[in-house]
């Protein structure tokens, strides 16, 4: 099903990004996520004594609860280090940590701040390594999101998303690999200021390989005509609070708000990966309001990271 990397001599499966998967083996996962919601009990001990490894170095809540929850309840355990409880804090590096991981454990979660640093990670492992969060890409978010997509317009071929906002953040990038590959029409609202767009690299390499349509605008007041999916994030990822203020005052323009929901199908959907802070990328209104999936969104990443381990970390 997936296709095997070459890693110094071995085989071995990684998500490291979006890229690591096809258009086919996205439908797949997302097959298999929806078999496992519908009937948990039939996969209670489908991964019986496996061990999942996690290294986080950035918080989180409901990526580290949905996979602890996730292996938990596929019949396996997690290990759970984050940078003050471990000797990450003491200077040992990510992949002397997965190296000795991988020891212990049948697939490693990674939240890190570089995306160098994960591919580190996978070379140093010898078992399978999961994008939990990088600066570049939220891979699993994107996987799960895409799942509430499917559950709630019932198919994914010829939507149209739009993102509104930070634009060179790791959820935007994920969404235009990802959703592209599996047909849904994805335009990008972001200022024209670099900061603000996505990678160029990561564009010239998603265009690639497309089904959907990928279109990049400033103007926001137009970009939500039609749209199926309104979808949104924070503006000052972890790590750039220094920005804050000067992010606040460029993107202000591109908040979701009531006005935003005028111009978009009268039965669109409004996503947001969470945390959300509102008054800025998104209204209270609109992310507490009937088209609001947010919550959705959180429950079925437990759903979609059952199918990821069950793929990576099944004999
Ligand atoms: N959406 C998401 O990844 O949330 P956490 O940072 O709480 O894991
Ligand atoms: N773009 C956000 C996502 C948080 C889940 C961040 O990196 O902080």
């Amino acid at each position: 099903m997936f296709k095997y990397k070459v890693t110094r001599n071995k085989l071995m499966k990684n998500i490291l990004s979006d890229f690591d998967l096809s258009g086919q083996e996205i439908e797949d996962l997302l097959g298999l996520a929806t078999k496992i919601k519908a009937a948990p009990a039939s996969f209670k001990d489908s991964l019986k004594n496996k061990i999942l490894g996690m290294v986080f170095q950035k918080p989180s809540t409901r990526t580290k609860a949905s996979f602890e929850a996730a292996i938990y309840q596929l019949g396996g355990h997690a290990i759970f280090l984050d940078s003050t409880n471990s000797q990450i804090s003491r200077g040992e590096s990510l992949a002397e940590t997965a190296k000795i991981l991988s020891g212990y454990t049948n697939g490693i979660a990674a939240r890190v701040y570089y995306q160098a640093d994960l591919e580190d990670m996978a070379m140093a492992s010898k078992v399978p390594i999961i994008n939990a969060l990088t600066d570049k890409y939220h891979t699993c978010q994107i996987l799960s999101d895409l799942l509430t997509i499917k559950e709630k317009k019932g198919k994914l071929a010829e939507l149209k998303l739009v993102y509104f906002g930070d634009a060179g953040n790791n959820v935007a990038h994920s969404l235009i690999i990802s959703c592209s590959k599996v047909g849904i029409d994805v335009t990008i609202a972001c200022p024209q200021n670099e900061k603000y767009q996505p990678s160029k690299d990561i564009l010239v390499k998603a265009k690639r390989d497309v089904l959907g349509k990928i279109e990049i605008t400033e103007n926001w007041n137009a970009a939500a005509k039609d749209a199926d999916i309104l979808y949104t994030d924070t503006w000052v990822s972890m790590g750039m609070e220094k920005e804050k203020n000067e992010r606040i005052n460029d993107l202000m323009d591109y908040q979701i708000n009531s006005k935003t929901l005028e111009k978009a199908k009268a039965d669109c959907i409004v996503m947001h990966c969470l945390p959300a802070y509102t008054g800025y990328e998104i209204s209270e209104t609109v992310l507490k309001g009937p088209k609001s999936v947010v919550y959705e969104q959180a429950e079925n990443k437990m759903h979609m990271q059952k199918a990821v381990l069950y793929q990576l970390m099944k004999d």
